[in-house]
């Protein structure tokens, strides 16, 4: 049984694996010649926490592969509290061929996984966003045109976007530099995994606590919001330490040329990114939302060894 839990579960043949999957299909659908890799298959997506992309790019993924998306709403399942974790695994289960789960505590999706007897995707947890890295190489590698030797920066929290990019990162041999305030970290246990991929690829990967120095002669520089679902009472204290990492135009003076930005969204403008640089010329972040669909398509196949 193949899950998709996070990016440091796979190796560096199978990340890229995934992801030349992704442009594969990619070209197929921009050709309008979509092929039903998952026809009558059922994908049920169980939510904690709200999504715009998520859900509507993995309900749209199903039903251009010629399946269909079931939406499980925060109030439908209540994950743990109607209802075991492990219970609603054992039961779904019986219904859809495979499941995706936005969850708050990693330690669920990975219960899932556990007694699921479908594949389970990781649809962002505390820990991890890995569907979303996977449509951030995807963009890269149509902006850049391949990782090695290449230098993505990210500014703001070490979180679970900051984590699945780490870790992709690492997997695809690209440098990774991330600034952080002191106190906001990417955890020692996550930077010991990064490193140990890191040495097996020769991806260069440090962390700092000065923006400008990770934004210098960066080829893609990324962001994401300061307070993440769930940290919401934190919210005052994260908008007084945090302001020195906003990606505004000053610090990408300090990036290449060329270089492109990157945010997950959803953005708080004027916040950890500016008007002017989210709207602006080396701004790729709706191509980013838009490979959603595609990348995850790509791990939808591959869970489901329908290639
Ligand atoms: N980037 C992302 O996961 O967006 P949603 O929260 O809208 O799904
Ligand atoms: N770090 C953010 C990502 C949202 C897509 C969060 O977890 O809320």
């Amino acid at each position: 049984m193949k899950h998709f839990l996070t990016l440091a579960d796979l190796n560096p043949e199978t990340m890229r694996a995934i992801l030349d999957l992704a442009v594969q299909i990619k070209q197929e659908w921009q050709a309008e010649e979509s092929k039903p890799y998952l026809k009558n298959k059922i994908l049920g997506m169980i939510f904690q926490k709200p999504s715009l992309r998520t859900r509507v790019s993995f309900d749209v993924a199903m039903l251009h592969l010629g399946g269909n998306g079931l939406y499980l709403s925060p109030s439908e399942i209540q994950l743990g509290k109607r209802e075991s974790v492990a219970d609603v695994a054992r039961v779904v289960s019986r219904y859809v061929n495979v499941v995706m789960a936005r969850v708050f505590s990693h330690y669920d999706v990975v219960e899932l996984a556990k007694y699921a007897t479908v594949p389970v995707i990781n649809g962002l947890s505390d820990y991890a966003h890995p569907c979303q890295g996977m449509a951030d190489f995807l963009t890269i590698f149509e902006h850049k045109g391949g990782f090695k030797g290449r230098k993505l920066a990210y500014l703001g929290d070490g979180n679970n976007v900051s984590t699945s990019l780490l870790f992709g990162a690492a997997l695809l041999g690209m440098d990774f530099t991330i600034a952080t305030p002191k106190g906001y970290e990417l955890h020692p246990a996550v930077w010991a995994i990064g490193e140990r991929i890191a040495a097996q690829t020769g991806a260069k990967v440090t962390a700092t606590y000065d923006a400008t120095e990770a934004a210098t002669d960066a080829d893609v520089i990324y962001t994401d919001t300061w307070t993440s679902m769930g940290q919401e009472e934190e919210a005052q204290r994260r908008r007084e330490v945090f302001p020195p990492y906003r990606v505004d135009d000053h610090q990408l003076e300090h990036a290449k040329d060329d270089v492109i930005v990157m945010h997950c969204l959803p953005a708080h403008r004027g916040e950890e990114i500016t008007d002017a640089v989210a709207d602006g010329s080396h701004s790729v972040l709706f191509d980013q939302a838009e490979n959603r669909l595609h990348a995850q398509k790509a791990v939808l196949v591959w869970v489901m060894d329908a290639v």
